[in-house]
């Protein structure tokens, strides 16, 4: 996933594309580059590496001036992190300039259709391609060279009605903008764009289609970007652009049109979140703010959908009556990655408290295999950002396939968020860390609302469901008083920051936990994690242990608990380093465990809520002393909008 800006005003571009791309960063930081148009001259600027040591320096040495630009932080799909697969890339003229987020799938076919025509590239990236290929349109469109050049005008006289101009030359951005259209009618795959020209300096042209790209809009200035966070400091006013949307943007107006209907759907939609939230603050990394945020996200997760009265959970956005679902005889949960552990913890959920069947699928894996789905099975999808590619894929599988499509989702307005049916928001506000963290606990109290639910509209008794309600609203405190323990966590992190393998262990509820644990260590410390049923580790997996080797188990006083005991015992005679979570005033705990952090007392499915704040802390604290870029692991992007 990349980060694309456009700005066009009166004020310089480039400080406000840099600030944007800076705000961007998360969702790729390989390379990054701007394109700033000074009245007819086309400034690049593009550098590899993060934005503070790359770009930023560069323009510092090298600055560039005007008031229109494009910028774009990358994370590469196709070509290498370097320099010259940076964006923005131009077309054979060089002077249109194009960035780019996403994946062209039949790139290929249409480079080689390019070079024939003698187009020559300079980068190895599908975006260069693109570029081209609205150059080669816009050519057609003006009449010009595919080199920018103007044929010179046939010698005609007035007389015989030549205007001596060359036919259909449209005298504003149309041209630009029906170029861009025309291109990307030949384009198989997944963009947001951003495209300027020097025939027009006060326009850029966006589009998207799967990728996302919204339109902020200022006072005498409008900016393109792929998410709020790049211009919330400017506009709280935004379009969220849909499939095959096509924007033309000025210093005064935008117009959209789309490619696939006759009209677009404009809705300009006003920002939740302020510039503030989505700042680090006084905290180190976003991930630990974010951490530290846990007790009001779970709170705003809460609010508003505790019905005491009824003992059940209450939702806004559903869009399902109750009898519809009531009639729901099987779920469907698909994910990935962190919201994939979510959805373990929302099967063991549903199922205990709604006893509806629930089938949890890695997203990728549910669009292509063709999985039999019954009359009433609905899909529910879980994303953070609402724009993984294959969650996505996901929701508009079992949409083509006639079934209702639930999410629960926490960026407003974001693609899976408007194309589902209906949907529960967690209100997390922005989480910028690329280790998702408090959108996962917000999820997980979500699911457990929604369980209650379901399950009161089913056999789920009152007496319990207030239980759990009750449950759901200690949460709060107790995850402040698991945040006051840091410094003792941030203690044990050292002492097994070296570590080289970890395993991470549970069982019933907290088996999930594990595997997120696993994953929080390893996309940010890239220590080697896995995470297992502690009952699955007899069956192999325990070969890998020996005295190198930490397992932070998770042991809290539930119904598995004395089975977990025996698994943990298991990897004591083998001399295996454990770090057990464990229940306030467990104190056997400590004869069988090297270490040992404590949750506060609750019930058992309440249990994966608490147990995550300390691996998160504990992975966060090992990436830092190993000296690891929290916010931006290597590698990843906070949210993949490729398949
Ligand atoms: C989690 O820490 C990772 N950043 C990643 O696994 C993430 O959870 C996954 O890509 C899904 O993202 P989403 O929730 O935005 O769909």
């Amino acid at each position: 996933m990349c980060g694309i800006i456009g700005y066009v005003g009166k004020k310089s571009a480039s400080p406000i594309l840099l600030e944007g791309l800076r705000r961007l960063e998360y969702r790729g930081y390989d390379s990054a580059g701007v394109a700033v148009l000074d009245k007819a001259d086309l400034v690049v600027r593009k550098k590899l590496g993060k934005i503070d040591e790359g770009i930023a320096r560069l323009l510092k040495t090298e600055p560039v001036e005007g008031c229109l630009g494009i910028a774009h932080t990358r994370w590469a799909t196709h070509g290498v992190p370097a320099d010259k697969n940076s964006h923005p890339h131009f077309d054979q003229s060089e002077k249109i300039a194009v960035v780019h987020n996403g994946v062209i799938e039949n790139y290929d076919a249409l480079k080689q259709r390019l070079l024939q025509a003698g187009h020559k590239f300079k980068s190895d990236t599908d975006t260069e391609v693109l570029a081209h290929l609205i150059g080669e349109h816009y050519a057609k469109r003006t009449g010009k060279s595919r080199w920018g050049e103007r044929p010179r005008e046939p010698k005609s006289s007035p007389a015989n009605g030549s205007s001596g101009a060359s036919p259909h030359q449209p005298n504003n951005s149309e041209a630009l903008s029906q170029a861009v259209s025309d291109a990307l009618r030949e384009v198989i795959g997944t963009y947001g764009l951003a495209v300027i020209c020097t025939d027009f300096p006060d326009t850029i042209i966006g589009a998207r289609r799967g990728s996302p790209l919204i339109i902020g809009i200022g006072k005498g200035e409008n900016f393109l970007a792929s998410d709020a966070n790049a211009i919330v400091a400017h506009t709280k006013k935004v379009v969220y652009l849909n499939d095959y949307d096509v924007a033309t943007i000025t210093p005064e107006r935008f117009d959209v049109s789309n490619l696939g209907t006759d009209t677009a759907n404009v809705q300009i939609s006003n920002l939740e979140f302020s510039q503030e939230d989505a700042a680090r603050g006084k905290h180190a990394h976003f991930m630990l703010k974010e951490i530290y945020e846990q007790p009001q996200t779970v709170l705003n997760a809460l609010r508003g959908r505790l019905d005491f009265e009824g003992a059940t959970a209450k939702f806004g956005g559903l869009n399902m009556t109750a009898a519809e679902l009531r009639g729901i005889d099987r779920i469907v949960i698909a994910a990935s990655g962190t919201s994939w552990h979510a959805a373990l913890v929302g099967e063991y959920l549903i199922e205990e408290l709604a006893q509806i069947p629930v089938e949890v699928e890695f997203a990728h894996e549910f669009c292509y295999r063709n999985a039999p789905l019954e009359k009433n099975t609905i899909l529910l999808v879980l994303s953070q950002s609402g724009e993984t590619a294959d969650t996505l894929a996901a929701l508009r599988e079992a949409k083509r396939r006639g079934h209702r499509a639930l999410a629960i989702v926490n960026v407003v307005g974001s693609t899976i968020a408007r194309e589902s049916d209906g949907g529960i928001y967690m209100h997390a506000g922005p989480e910028i860390g690329v280790a998702s963290t408090k959108a996962f606990v917000s999820t997980i109290s979500i699911l457990t609302l929604l369980a209650i639910h379901l399950g009161r509209m089913r056999h789920l008794s009152a007496k319990r469901a207030l239980g759990i309600l009750h449950g759901l609203e200690a949460l709060p405190k107790q995850i402040e008083k698991i945040l006051a323990q840091k410094d003792a966590i941030k203690k044990l992190a050292k002492k097994y920051a070296k570590a080289e393998d970890f395993f991470f262990l549970g069982r019933g509820y907290t088996f999930p936990i594990a595997l997120e644990g696993a994953l929080k260590l390893k996309e940010i410390s890239y220590i080697h994690a896995e995470g297992y049923s502690a009952a699955e580790m007899k069956h192999g997996p325990i070969a890998l242990i020996d005295d190198k080797t930490p397992t932070v188990f998770l042991v809290p006083q539930d119904a598995m608990y004395e089975k977990t005991l025996a698994n943990l015992a298991m990897i004591r005679a083998r001399k295996g380093p454990i770090i057990a979570l464990a229940t306030e005033g467990d104190k056997g705990i400590k004869r069988v465990a090297d270490d040992v952090i404590y949750l506060p007392k609750t019930l058992d499915l309440l249990n994966p809520i608490l147990a995550t704040v300390p691996l998160q802390l504990f992975a966060y604290d090992i990436a830092v002393a190993r000296g690891c870029d929290v916010d931006k692991p290597r590698n990843l992007a906070k949210s993949v909008t490729v398949e």
